[in-house]
């Protein structure tokens, strides 16, 4: 089922979410569907349960398709119950980043270029992987959804976050759905 997802401004949206303490609680798995055909419906390539309201360190995120963002490689599907994140790098880039619950806009965001990342998966095995460049972009862009953290709070200069028609004027959606996740 759709979810409503949530928008800034919300106060949930800026909570610390509770871990997941029931892995085989039956709600769980609704969530996780649900989640899952939301971020679908959406266009996103990620999405976090505080985004539809569920106070839950849950995520998911991913694309195999390379159509929309034929610039980066395809970031394995992967839904992660309480996720932990581990930066490998000093390193910081800056990319363009929208949001699934700020719509219509797009931001200069730094995040860490290298990255582990782990937690549990929906089949109740644990992972952990290395990441790097848009998929450590993603995974951080999700991970701070746990946190109460929304991508305009990392910004570092505010004359780079704005409505994506001001700022992108002669681009078209094509170009613009290359300009980093919405999740
Ligand atoms: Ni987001």
């Amino acid at each position: 089922m759709i979810r409503e997802i949530l928008k800034m401004g919300d106060p949930r949206l800026l909570q610390v979410a509770r871990p997941v303490d029931d892995l085989d609680d039956p709600e769980l798995k609704t969530i996780v569907v649900d989640l899952y055909e939301t971020m679908v419906a959406a266009g996103g390539v990620g999405i976090a349960a505080p985004q539809v309201g569920v106070d839950l360190r849950l995520m998911i995120f991913g694309f195999e398709t390379s159509a929309r963002y034929p610039d980066e490689k395809p970031v394995p599907l992967v839904t992660l119950i309480n996720p932990w994140l581990e930066v490998l790098t000093e390193d910081v880039e800056e990319g363009w980043e929208g949001c699934l619950s700020v719509p219509g806009m797009r931001g200069l965001v730094p995040r860490a270029t290298h990255i582990r990342y782990g937690g549990t998966l929906d089949d109740g095995s644990e992972t952990a992987r290395e990441a790097k460049g848009f998929h450590a972009r993603v995974f951080q862009h999700e991970f701070d959804h746990l946190n109460g953290v929304l991508y305009p709070h990392r910004i570092r200069d505010m004359t780079q976050f704005g409505f994506i028609d001001a700022l992108f004027p002669d681009s078209d959606l094509a170009t613009l759905e290359k300009l980093k996740p919405a999740g």
